[in-house]
């Protein structure tokens, strides 16, 4: 018995220690924390119950039957955030680099089920040289057993990556497939296909950071959701973001509780729409006012800023914001701002996250780039993430919602629950200057004769009454009163049962 206990001891021990002193200094001096410090920063104190420590690779070739190392390279188990369990992996790259091996892979698998059987969210810490070189298909096996379950997972479980290292090959699929993939800045980095096959294949010369680091994917790319400074600020936030989540799809997020009132006026709304209607204003202001404590977590800040996007508590509520961005392209809808808020969108509706929509867009943006691109495939996708949602939805119009756009963007014809406009709100099939130039072209070489149609045509369309006279809004209310509004309208909705007919699953224009 002494002697088992004495194994068990330094088994523990060896796999506490990872790939060895020298390696987790190498780490350090890298500024990163080892697999097991991130885990103690995530996890609140003492939570964590390790699975699978003793786990070993049981490759035989090139020398690799002499070296193993318990736990094979990640570490797997359970633990709570905030008081709510999570399932968990974290990568080790002080282990053969933390790249994924049959029996590495089988140990996040084993995660990723139970977590699917009690239905708590899975969160993946990467920091990984990818597939096993030394294991060759048995890895790539691996891999693809973790993508399978990701499948599974999603819309069942929220799973969250949090890339702290390398995450390169197909290896980058797994993140791709969970919900919210979050990147540590100067240490992390994602492609499919590295810098050198990058030179070899197109001859452009590319560093892994301007290829796949944290910059270029909040940013250029859009894999992304945001970017943090270092180890420690990623896994707090993470604390923090994993707050607003529930813990699965048959349940509602956790509410916290608030000291600021929801009836709280706020005049500076009545004047946030400046008199000009081409001028922009900020709807993040609009955002920050409405909320509890005026807290907003958001997500993809750095790319497609026409749209803004992220969660927020109101009345202790988790909901998702979606939102037209005045200050960038007008706030228009294009390619990328659609694919942003129509993920958002069915990632709120599967997890029963009611959304506020606030809108303020002045049509899709026009341009070759974007009919090349595929805006109406692109833009469809908004268009059906809305329409396909049965969570509560409400949507407020600030001011401008013309043509197609208008319909999108959570509108009454799209099940929208409760639909507000603000007095300045505009509903029409187009801005009023474009819409005369069409309909009255024969008075194109009269500036003076077009300069008074506008003029009628903005009396008569540029405002929230002719939508309200088809019973298209609900109700115009006071900017000042918004947040009890939108609280009153939320609190109403939530006994709201709404059912999509059955099918295997539609067919989103992806
Ligand atoms: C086995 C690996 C490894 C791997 C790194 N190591 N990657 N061992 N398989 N994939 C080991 C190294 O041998 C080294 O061992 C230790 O990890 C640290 O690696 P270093 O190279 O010293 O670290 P660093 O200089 O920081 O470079 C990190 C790296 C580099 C950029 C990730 O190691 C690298 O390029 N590795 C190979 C990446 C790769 O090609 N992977 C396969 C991708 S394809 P010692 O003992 O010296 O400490 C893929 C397909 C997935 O993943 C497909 C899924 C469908």
């Amino acid at each position: 018995m002494q002697d088992i206990i004495r194994q068990l001891e330094e088994k523990r021990s060896a796999a506490r220690l990872g790939g060895g002193e020298r390696r987790i200094e190498s780490q350090h001096a890298k500024s990163k924390l080892t697999a097991r410090e991130r885990l103690d920063l995530l996890l609140d104190e003492g939570s964590f119950e390790e699975w699978d420590m003793f786990v070993e690779h049981d490759c035989q070739d090139f020398g690799m039957q002499e070296s193993r190392i318990p736990g094979d390279g990640v570490v797997t188990g359970f633990g709570q955030v905030n008081g709510r369990p999570i399932f968990v992996y974290s990568q080790d790259f002080t282990v053969f680099g933390g790249s994924l091996s049959a029996a590495h892979a089988r140990k996040i698998c084993k995660i990723m089920e139970q977590a699917m059987k009690v239905g708590v969210p899975v969160v993946g810490l990467n920091d990984s040289g990818g597939a096993r070189i030394q294991e060759g298909v048995a890895s790539l096996a691996g891999y693809a057993d973790v993508f399978q379950r990701n499948v599974l997972a999603s819309g069942v479980i929220p799973q969250i990556s949090m890339i702290m290292g390398p995450c390169a090959g197909g290896a980058v699929y797994s993140p791709a497939m969970t919900d919210f993939i979050f990147m540590v800045k100067d240490s992390s980095y994602m492609f499919v296909t590295g810098p050198e096959v990058v030179k070899t294949v197109t001859n452009e010369t590319v560093t892994a950071e301007e290829l796949g680091g944290a910059s270029t994917h909040t940013s250029k790319s859009g894999v992304a959701d945001l970017a943090f400074e270092n180890d420690v600020e990623a896994l707090l936030q993470l604390r923090e973001f994993l707050s607003f989540l529930p813990q699965n799809n048959r349940e509602k997020a956790p509410t916290r509780e608030t000291h600021d009132p929801v009836d709280r006026p706020d005049m500076s709304l009545d004047t946030l729409v400046p008199a000009n209607p081409n001028k922009p204003y900020d709807i993040k202001e609009l955002i920050h006012k409405i909320t509890d404590e005026g807290e907003f977590f958001e997500l993809q800040p750095d790319n497609a800023g026409n749209i803004v996007i992220g969660f927020a508590r109101i009345e202790g509520e988790t909901v998702g914001i979606v939102a037209n961005q005045p200050m960038v392209l007008a706030g228009c809808l294009d390619i990328a701002s659609s694919i942003k808020g129509g993920r958002f969108v069915r990632f709120c509706d599967a997890f029963n996250i009611p959304i506020v929509t606030l809108v303020d867009v002045p049509g899709f943006l026009p341009g070759t780039a974007q009919e090349y691109g595929g805006i109406i495939k692109h833009g469809a996708k908004l268009l059906y993430a809305y329409a396909e949602a049965t969570v509560p939805k409400v949507t407020l119009i600030t001011r401008k919602a013309y043509g197609g756009a208008y319909d999108v963007m959570a509108s009454k014809h799209l099940r929208g629950d409760v639909n507000y406009a603000w007095p300045s709100a505009e509903i029409a099939v187009m801005g009023p200057k474009g819409a005369v130039e069409i309909i009255f072209r024969a008075d194109k070489d009269d500036p003076e004769k077009l300069a008074e149609r506008e003029a009628e045509y903005r009396e008569k369309f540029a405002n929230p009454f002719v939508a309200g006279k088809h019973g298209f809004i609900d109700d115009v209310i006071m900017p000042r009163n918004t947040r009890r509004r939108i609280a009153r309208a939320l609190r109403m909705l939530k006994t709201k049962k709404l059912e999509n007919p059955w099918r295997k699953h539609g067919n989103i224009p992806l």
